[in-house]
């Protein structure tokens, strides 16, 4: 797909249903009693993949257009599939879905995509094993396919290495099934829509700091969930508006978890003209209309606790920092080199072909930002957010970039160049 500089960006954007909270309803709901509706639910390919696997563990799921309708068996409704369980390209799905399977009577394979089977599980792995469970990687490298067989499983505590709500999530879901109450401690707080979700549904998830424990078995009961727009799309969005000339965009109904909002933060470091609308937080997960307009950034070091707080949104905020003043540090963010690519390596090759100065660093980037980009060949190496990311500095760059498999935005965004074409004038 091609793109060339863009004059200006105006109009309203209604950002599409989070996609780390779509995963969490279509989980829960199916170990729910009852029908869960879900509205505002993400059809992208990777929860696409979440509902295929329950629906092979015997979840009747019915999509309505406006609702998804899970009808939920309880905790121990699940039934043996009859194939391989295939997550795709997400990894939520993969992390997520083993600690489930972990507590359950029967044996799964759990595999996915090129990009899956590349990613490593050893950090599910130990803890699941710890709590009981047989997991094995099948190709012996700590990646997916992962044999699971269900056992009785124990309560354990558990100290993460990385601030990771896959790990959390995975760990915290098979303490639903274990013998005693299980306690996940990380060395900064992740994403909590676990937590807040699981005690919708009636389970009882406490949070001490940067610890999170679980009682088991409880009796979950299915929920009407409406799914705030995800702010991980918004970047994008909030990125663009705040480095194209004479640009303004609106852009509703952004979910702004505390968990979730470090780019806001790094917007207020970089001097970035950002205003939250309409806050809401009616729902336990907090929403807002973002106001952005076009911007004098500046460059900001982003480490520690924040890093988590906008892990997915670093490959868009490097791009904002080539338009920034002054020089960005990114640091504490080693976890970027085991996304759906190594995000250090390939942030860093693509935007040094359009002509920014950056240098990769073994656990971020250093960019010197205020160098004009030029067009060039992009390639996505299939990663959704470095396509997303590439299509915001083509349009502010000279001459034509061409951005190699665009298609992946279909993971977690898939009317992502329908949206950017609408406020292009
Ligand atoms: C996610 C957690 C993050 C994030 C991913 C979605 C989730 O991964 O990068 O896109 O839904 O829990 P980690 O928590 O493993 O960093």
């Amino acid at each position: 797909m091609k793109f060339t500089r863009t004059q200006s960006l105006h109009g309203e954007i209604t950002i599409p249903g989070d996609k780390s909270i779509s995963h969490r309803a279509v989980m829960f709901g199916s170990l729910a009693e009852g029908t869960t509706e879900v509205t505002g639910f993400l059809r992208g390919a990777d929860c696409l993949s979440t509902i295929d696997c329950f629906r092979r563990l015997g979840i009747s799921i019915e999509d309505k257009g406006e609702q998804i309708l899970i009808h939920g068996k309880g905790l121990h409704g699940l039934s043996a599939p009859d194939q391989i369980l295939d997550a795709g390209n997400s990894g939520t799905t993969t992390r997520l879905i083993s600690g489930i399977l972990s507590g359950q009577t029967f044996e799964t394979t759990l595999t996915g995509d090129a990009s899956i089977q590349k990613r490593p599980m050893g950090r599910i792995m130990e803890p699941l094993s710890q709590m009981g469970a047989s997991i094995t990687s099948l190709s012996g490298n700590g990646c997916a396919p992962l044999r699971i067989d269900g056992r009785p499983l124990h309560g354990i505590h558990y100290t993460t290495r990385v601030a990771s709500a896959q790990v959390k999530s995975s760990i915290l879901l098979a303490g639903l099934y274990a013998d005693a109450p299980t306690s996940v401690t990380e060395p900064a707080l992740s994403r909590n829509h676990s937590e807040l979700m699981l005690n919708f549904f009636g389970a009882e998830v406490k949070t001490e700091d940067t610890t999170a424990t679980i009682q088991p078995e409880p009796k979950l009961a299915g929920q009407k969930v409406q799914v705030p727009g995800d702010i991980s799309s918004a970047a994008y969005f909030i990125a663009a508006g705040c480095i194209t000339p004479d640009s303004e965009i609106l852009i509703k109904n952004v979910g702004t978890n505390p968990t979730r909002d470090g780019i806001l933060r790094v917007c207020e470091m970089m001097n970035a003209d950002v205003t939250r609308l309409h806050e809401n937080a009616d729902s336990g997960e907090p929403t807002a209309d973002l106001l952005v307009r076009t911007s004098s950034l500046k460059g900001c070091t982003i480490e520690g606790a924040l890093i988590p707080t906008l892990i997915d949104e670093l490959p868009v905020i490097a791009v904002m920092a080539c338009f920034a003043e002054g020089t960005t540090v990114i640091r504490d963010a080693a976890e970027l080199k085991v996304k759906e690519s190594d995000r250090i390596a390939v942030m860093t090759e693509n935007l040094t072909a359009m002509g920014a100065r950056v240098t990769a660093t073994y656990d971020g980037m250093i960019i010197e930002g205020g160098h004009t980009l030029h067009g060039a060949v992009i390639d996505s190496h299939l990663d959704h957010r470095i396509a997303m990311s590439f299509a915001i500095a083509a349009l502010n760059a000279d001459g034509e970039t061409e951005i190699q498999g665009a298609d992946c935005v279909n993971i977690s965004y898939p009317e992502f160049y329908r949206d950017l074409l609408k406020i292009q004038k």
